[in-house]
C-alpha cells in the first residue's frame, strides 16, 4: 500500500530512538551506520540506562522525556522500544504529531489499541511498522521463496519450538513475548491468519504472567500450527518443522552454518488390496540443505524501514500485520485463562 505524501522527510532522516534497554541499543547501532540517517535523540525512563546511553553514544542527546523525541521538530522517525504496556500511549503521540513510527512487537496489549493505532498512521499517512524481525530473517524468507513456489506442496502442520531460560518479563507474559514471533512466521509463511486458538500454560514465577504456553492455531485449509514457548526451559532452542504432502522442512534458526533442511519424505496413500485393507507407502528420499544467505535481521529491518519512509510506503510487517498477530495473541491468552478452550479469532 503506498501512502499519501504528507511531508518529505529531509535528505538525512533523523531518528529518536525511544527506550534504550536490552533491545534499543541495537537500533540505535544499526540507525547510526546507515548513510542518510543520524540518531539525534534517545530517551529512556531510567537513569541507569541514560547514564549508559551517553556514555555509549557521542554527539547524540539523551532526554527522560519522551515527548522530547515525539514532538520534536527536529525529528523524523520514531523507534519506539519499551516494554510492550507502554507502545500504545508511545505509538499514539508520535503519530499525532506526524512521524514515522517503528514500533517494536507486539504493537500494543489489545487489537483494540492496535486497531486505533493502525487507522492513525492511515489518517496522517504514516509509516507504521511493527518489529517483527523473523520477516526479515534469512531463513523464514528462504522458506517462503519455496512455500510460494509450492516446494513443500500442500502444508499439513507447522510446529515451532521457541524455549530458552529468560529473559523474564513482568509487564507481559511468554505468550506475547515469546509466540508473538512464532505467530508473525506462521501468518508470514502461510499468508494468513488463524481461524481459531487454543492455549494452555502455566504461570509458576509471578502470578498471572505465563513461563510457558503451547499453543495451537488453526489456520485456512485445514492447516494446523503449534507453537512450544518458554523463558523458563533449559535449552536455547529455535526451530520450526514444516510438513507438506511433497516434502518436509527443518529450520534450526540457532544453526549459522546450515539453518534449513529438506527432507524428500512423505507418505503416500497407495491402493487397497483384496482384503479392502488401506496401504500407506513411506517415501523416505534425499536431505538436501540449500544454501542461506545470512544477514543481520534487525538491520535488514531497520534498512527496511528507512526505505519505506523514503519511499512512502508501507512495510511487509505494517500496522495491520501487527494486528492480525495480537488478535491471535489476545485470543491465545483468552483460551488460556479458559483452559485451553479453543476462541475463535474476529477478523477484520
Ligand atoms: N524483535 C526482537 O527479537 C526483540 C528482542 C527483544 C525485545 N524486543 C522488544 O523490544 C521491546 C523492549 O524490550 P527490551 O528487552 O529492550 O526491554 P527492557 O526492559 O530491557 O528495556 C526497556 C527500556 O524502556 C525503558 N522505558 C520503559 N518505559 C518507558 C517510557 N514510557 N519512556 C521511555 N523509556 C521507557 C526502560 O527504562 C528500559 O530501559 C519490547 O517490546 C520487546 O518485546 C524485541
Amino acid at each position: 500500500m503506498f501512502l499519501t505524501l504528507v511531508s518529505t522527510p529531509s535528505s538525512t532522516v533523523r531518528v529518536g530512538v525511544i527506550g534504550f534497554g536490552q533491545w534499543g541499543p541495537n537500533h540505535v547501532r544499526n540507525f547510526s551506520q546507515f548513510d542518510g540517517c543520524d540518531v539525534l535523540r534517545v530517551c529512556d525512563a531510567s537513569d541507569a540506562r541514560l547514564t549508559a546511553a551517553q556514555k555509549f553514544l557521542r554527539g547524540v542527546a539523551v532526554t527522560k522525556n519522551s515527548a522530547e523525541i515525539t514532538d520534536a521538530t527536529d525529528i523524523d522517525v520514531v523507534v519506539v522500544a519499551t516494554p510492550t504496556s507502554t507502545h500504545f500511549a508511545l505509538v499514539k503521540a508520535a503519530l499525532s504529531a506526524g512521524k514515522d513510527v517503528l514500533c517494536e512487537k507486539p504493537l500494543a496489549p489489545t487489537a483494540a489499541e492496535c486497531a486505533e493505532l493502525a487507522a492513525l498512521a492511515l489518517a496522517k499517512g504514516r509509516v507504521l511498522m511493527v518489529g517483527h524481525v523473523f520477516l526479515y530473517n534469512s531463513g523464514v524468507l528462504h522458506l517462503k521463496t519455496d512455500l510460494d513456489r509450492g516446494e513443500l506442496g500442500r502444508i499439513y502442520y507447522m510446529d515451532a519450538v521457541r524455549t530458552n531460560l529468560g529473559p523474564v518479563r513482568s509487564d507481559v507474559g511468554a505468550i506475547y513475548d515469546l509466540a508473538s514471533h512464532d505467530i508473525s512466521i506462521f501468518n508470514f509463511l502461510l499468508n494468513a491468519q488463524p481461524l481459531e486458538v487454543s492455549a494452555t500454560g502455566n504461570s509458576v514465577l509471578q502470578k498471572g504472567v505465563e513461563d510457558v504456553g503451547f499453543l495451537t492455531l488453526y489456520y485456512p485449509g485445514n492447516v494446523v500450527c503449534h507453537a512450544h514457548i518458554s523463558w523458563l526451559n533449559p535449552r536455547k532452542v529455535r526451530q520450526l518443522t514444516i510438513v507438506g504432502d511433497h516434502k518436509m522442512a527443518v529450520w534450526d534458526d540457532m544453526n549459522n552454518l546450515e539453518p534449513i533442511r529438506y527432507y524428500d519424505k512423505g507418505v503416500t496413500a497407495d491402493h487397497y488390496s483384496s482384503f479392502g485393507e488401506f496401504h500407506l507407502i513411506l517415501r523416505d528420499g534425499q536431505i538436501t540443505i540449500p544454501k542461506v544467505k545470512l544477514a543481520e535481521p534487525l538491520a535488514r529491518q531497520d534498512h527496511e524501514f528507512i526505505a519505506c519512509v523514503r519511499s512512502r510506503r508501507q512495510p511487509a510487517a505494517s500496522a495491520e500485520f501487527g494486528l492480525a498477530v495480537v488478535r491471535a495473541l489476545e485470543a491465545a491468552r483468552e483460551s488460556l485463562r479458559q483452559h485451553g478452550r479453543s476462541v475463535k479469532l474476529e477478523t477484520a
